[in-house]
């Protein structure tokens, strides 16, 4: 959620700031700016809108110079407008920053400078920052942002320059990613390593608290006492993923994480089952076999589609491992304080590794004591490197806002921990190696349900105009349909719910006429029965329906609609198999809606602000 990119060194600072931001965009793309130095002057431009309007308005009007900061924008104070972009700067214009976060005393602090004098020239909680930092200033920039910082609350990464210090940018976090870049032609700030891909060689990433001070030949770390810190330096390919973040042939970088699926979950397994023990295998947890024996609880705890994820896994630790298992937001986990005990094991699940409410409920289960483990995409976020273990999916970058691959990957590594899990208790090494050949065979039915798509597409261009849909599964399902429904929502802006399908009749069943498709989840399993007895309910009231079903059901055929088959596959495997026309079902409404499929209105690809 909003992108920093600095740089200071020896080659002209716009056209890195303007690449670094194009590929960070994908997290805030209501509006973007950059601030660049030459001598004693200081070169701003922001532009509302995408980032091609930016990079217009620096052709135009170019901002010469080797160093500057740059913000790529998703607004919490004050709307998408030119003013409201960032950097923001003092009123003499000779302080410029960039903010990540949310300053939330903004308004006291904003009072009290009022009362001095100081003019506001936007709606931002970070202008105060600015203002803040120029009062404090007095030949040493690095001082004057520590002094600001101390009175903020909140969370924040930030870059500042000043026009007095031409060459010298300076950096700090607070519970929003930020990382010091090292390379031949200079040095960087990013919020995200991937920003510096081609330009730095290593990187160094900030703690919470610390600050740092670069200029084109050196760099420090301090903490907020401004002692000199040691940090790890690290090679940056490390952290710049196992894939390609180029949206190749494909048209948007959803379909293509779509089609990437079968690879994958196939990166997800790779070294990890056990055919010999018939389990599953982990590098990182960081457990004893005597520590995992303990475990008495399971809490999973994530948002939006990784929490879906982490229904699923809920169900697979109860099933495989037989654990008591529950999932929770984590933004209601972080200050519910619930009861948990001694040896209860917290699992945090993140595609980014940066959502703020995640990285939250993650340090407040630390600070309870409890052993915490990520399920993280992005190496080396705050996420996995915070936990105290933990399994990374090896999905590649996902860029397209609307998570896809990330989720089949959780489940699938969910899969895998419940049978390693469950191998240390009562699972037995039958049941163990049935599991393995079913997960082994997995990429290849996911590489055959991709055949779907030519189906769904016309099931798209038949319901593409109704303003609401409901989702229905039951038992593994269920959190299939709240994940299609979340999928449909947030791209093509069309109201849907998820529901479990015996859920209907006691409430949401009233929203059902001939206007309304429900998608039903109803491949064979346990339930399959009971779920098309909830169809009939749905076709009682005239509701139309939309089925994804085993290959060759003529029952559900003879009821439904409209049918999208899919592979059989064991129930706790059909969340993965059933995503695939969820997925494109929304992709192809979403485009026949004539919605930006991979910058969805009002969203960002993490969300690093509470
Ligand atoms: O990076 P995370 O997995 O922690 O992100 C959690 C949610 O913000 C994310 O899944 C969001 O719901 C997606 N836009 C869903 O497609």
């Amino acid at each position: 959620m909003c992108g920093i990119v600095g740089f200071t060194g020896r080659r002209e600072a716009a056209p890195v700031l303007l690449q670094g931001l194009a590929r960070l965009e994908y997290r805030g793309y209501d509006s973007s700016g950059l601030i660049t130095g030459t001598g004693d002057s200081l070169h701003l431009r922001k532009k509302a809108g995408r980032l091609a309007e930016l990079a217009k308005e620096v052709a135009a009007r170019p901002a010469p110079g080797c160093y500057g900061i740059s913000h790529t924008r998703w607004a919490t104070h004050g709307g998408a407008t030119d003013r409201n972009a960032h950097p923001h700067t003092d009123t003499a214009g000779d302080i410029a920053l960039v903010h990540n976060g949310v300053i939330e005393n903004y308004s006291t602090l904003k009072h009290q400078l009022q009362e001095d004098g100081v003019e506001f020239r936007s709606d931002t909680d970070t202008e105060v920052l600015a203002h803040l930092i120029a009062h404090y200033y007095d030949g040493d920039l690095l001082e004057a942002v520590k002094n600001a910082l101390a009175l903020v609350k909140g969370t924040y990464g930030i870059a500042v320059v000043s026009r007095k210090e031409p060459g010298v940018l300076v950096g700090a976090r607070l519970g929003s990613p930020l990382v010091l870049g090292i390379g031949p032609d200079g040095n960087y700030l990013a919020s995200d390593a991937s920003a510096l891909a081609g330009y730095a060689t290593q990187v160094v990433y900030l703690n919470d608290r610390q600050i740092c001070q670069l200029d084109p030949e050196a760099w420090v770390i301090r903490n907020q006492d401004l002692d000199t810190v040691d940090a790890p330096v690290q090679d940056i390919e490390h952290f710049l993923g196992d894939g390609d973040a180029d949206r190749g042939d494909f048209p948007h970088y959803m379909l293509k994480e779509i089609y990437e699926q079968p690879e994958t979950l196939a990166n997800a397994m790779r070294g990890r089952l056990d055919e010999p023990d018939a389990t599953a295998h982990f590098g990182g947890l960081n457990l004893t076999s005597h520590e995992l024996r303990q475990i008495d609880r399971i809490i999973l705890t994530a948002c939006g589609t990784s929490y879906h994820a982490g229904i699923v896994g809920e169900y697979l630790f109860e099933e495989l491992a037989r654990i008591p298992a529950e999932v929770e937001y984590a933004s209601e986990f972080r200050y519910r304080n619930p009861p948990i005990d001694r040896h209860t094991l917290v699992f945090a699940i993140t595609q980014s590794g940066e959502t703020a409410d995640t990285l939250a409920a993650l340090r407040e289960s630390k600070r309870m004591g409890h052993t915490t483990l990520a399920i993280c995409n992005v190496v080396g976020s705050s996420i996995a490197r915070e936990a105290c273990g933990g399994v990374y999916l090896h999905a590649g970058p996902e860029v397209g806002v609307a998570s896809t691959k990330a989720f089949t990957s959780q489940v699938a590594v969910l899969a895998m921990l419940a049978l390693y899990f469950g191998r240390t208790r009562h699972l037995s090494a039958t049941q163990g190696a049935r599991i393995i050949e079913e997960l082994r065979a997995l990429p290849e039915i996911v590489r055959k349900t991709l055949g779907c798509h030519p189906r769904v597409k016309e099931v798209a261009r038949k319901y593409y105009t109704a303003r609401n849909f409901l989702y229905l599964g039951r038992q593994y399902l269920y959190p299939a349909a709240l994940e299609g429904a979340l999928k449909l929502k947030e791209i093509s802006y069309i109201h849907a719910e998820g529901y479990p399908a015996a859920e209907m009749k006691h409430g949401p069943i009233a929203l059902v006429d001939e206007n309304t498709p429900s998608v039903f989840l109803c491949p064979k399993g346990s339930v399959f029965d009971k779920v098309m007895s909830n169809m009939q309910e749905i076709k009682a009231r005239r509701g139309p329906v939309i089925a994804v079903c085993s290959e060759g059901d003529r029952e559900v055929a003879a009821v439904a609609d409209d049918v999208i088959p899919v592979p059989d596959v064991p129930e706790y495997l059909q969340p993965i198999v059933t995503a695939i026309p969820l997925q494109l079902l929304a992709y192809e409404i979403a485009l026949l809606c004539g919605c930006d499929v991979d910058k969805p209105r009002n969203l960002a690809k993490s969300v690093t602000v509470e």
